[in-house]
């Protein structure tokens, strides 16, 4: 089967056409446009702006898609099914990618598939072989950033190519999100928990920007955070010690304003903000960990996994692994490589592998507030 995933329900256009053979699903081409670097002129996303940006990418990230893949318009014959995003994200940007899919699927006579873009990302895990960064080149005005796959077959010996198995737990962090869901099977799942009010990537870009570091601000707390002392700055650690699976973000950075408010320290030298993004960085990463922890006491899960921009962080993974290895259950960790965390054709595509539903395209709608809970 031959899938093209579109994907736009933010500030990045996506498009990737994904094949699945003796249960392997692989990728054959996979696109993104990104309009971040416009948004950060800005200190963040302007919702009317990313539309615009999406209308623009959209039929060149697709055709640059279907070429990379070996597939041309006049030959989309080959593509069995076109999944999109249809929720939830930006309305204006999610209205992009499913209009022009709903027009693709009804000219190319092919089954459309619409993923919740939160599940989406967590299908991420299911590409093996990993992903091998490939080169990012222009296209007009677009940065289109390509990736290739590795041909090799995997050993399937191998435990680290090993696919997520259920029961599974999976924890969702990304810019708008932060929920814990148990797996049962593909698509059922139990909502154990999410965010009161800020995401743990929204944590990450509002902490940015008060170092005043440009958008998306994880990258480059995590890039700042790599040089700091994580303990010098004492920040709370967020729901520390409660027994739910919420968690909570603003009072984090309300804490970052403060000490920078009050502290006697200056921030504007490079060291001090060093030792602050390590902090910002360990206390989100620590309480994180924390709520998986607690659900893997209460719940026998087989394998973990993450999934979400916020998924791309070293600190975030390296803790995650030491602490479920030290359980002794061997309980495996599944994180997508780091170009399959942020948003991305790949994982809509993948996903609908597993749904299959498809809709009659004049009935698709978009539902920006959908979500897992
Ligand atoms: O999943 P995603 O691409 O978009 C949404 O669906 O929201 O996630 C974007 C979020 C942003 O908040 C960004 O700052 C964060 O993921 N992010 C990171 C890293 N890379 C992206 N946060 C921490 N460390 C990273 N390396
Ligand atoms: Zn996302």
């Amino acid at each position: 089967m031959i899938i093209l995933g579109i994907e736009t329900s933010c500030d990045e256009t996506a498009a990737a056409v994904l094949t699945n053979n003796d249960n392997r699903i692989t990728i054959l081409s996979n696109v993104v446009a990104s309009s971040a670097s416009l948004q950060a002129k800005y200190g963040g996303i302007i919702p009317e702006q990313a539309a615009r940006e999406q209308i623009k990418s959209i039929i060149p990230v697709i055709e640059e898609s279907l070429r990379l893949a070996s597939l041309a318009q006049g030959n989309s014959i080959e593509l069995d099914a076109i999944a999109v995003t249809y929720g939830p994200g930006l309305i204006g940007s999610l209205l992009v990618g499913v209009e022009t899919a709903k027009v693709l699927a009804t000219t190319w006579e092919k089954p459309l598939i619409p993923v919740n873009h939160l599940l989406g990302h967590f299908y991420a895990n299911w590409i093996i072989p990993p992903v091998i960064p490939g080169e990012r080149s222009s296209r007009g005005n677009l940065d289109l950033k390509k990736i290739a796959t590795s041909p090799a077959s995997p050993d399937p010996r191998n435990d680290n190519l090993r696919l997520p198995s259920f029961p599974c737990l999976g924890l969702l962090v990304s810019g708008g999100h932060t929920d814990l869901v148990l797996f049962t099977d593909h698509g059922k799942y139990k909502y154990l928990g999410g965010t009161r009010d800020d995401a743990a990537g929204e944590c990450f870009d509002k902490c940015a920007r008060l170092l005043g570091l440009p958008y998306p601000g994880g990258p480059e707390i995590a890039k700042l955070a790599s040089q700091g002392q994580a303990l010098r700055f004492k920040l709370p650690i967020p729901m520390k010690g409660s027994k739910d699976f919420d968690f909570s973000y603003s009072g984090l950075k309300t804490a970052v304003a403060n000490l920078m408010h009050t502290s006697e320290v200056g921030f504007d030298s490079s060291e001090v903000k060093q030792d602050l993004a390590a902090s910002v960085e360990n206390a989100i990463a620590q309480s994180l960990v924390d709520k998986v922890l607690l659900a893997l006491k209460v719940y026998p899960v087989k394998d973990v996994m993450v999934a979400g921009g916020v998924a791309a962080n070293q600190r975030l993974k390296e803790n995650l692994e030491s602490r479920v290895k030290s359980l002794g259950k061997n309980i495996k960790l599944h994180i997508p490589t780091p170009q399959l965390c942020t948003d991305n054709g790949v994982m809509i595509a993948a996903a609908a592998f597993f749904i299959k539903k498809s809709i009659n395209p004049l009935k698709l709608q978009t539902d920006s507030n959908l979500s897992l809970s």
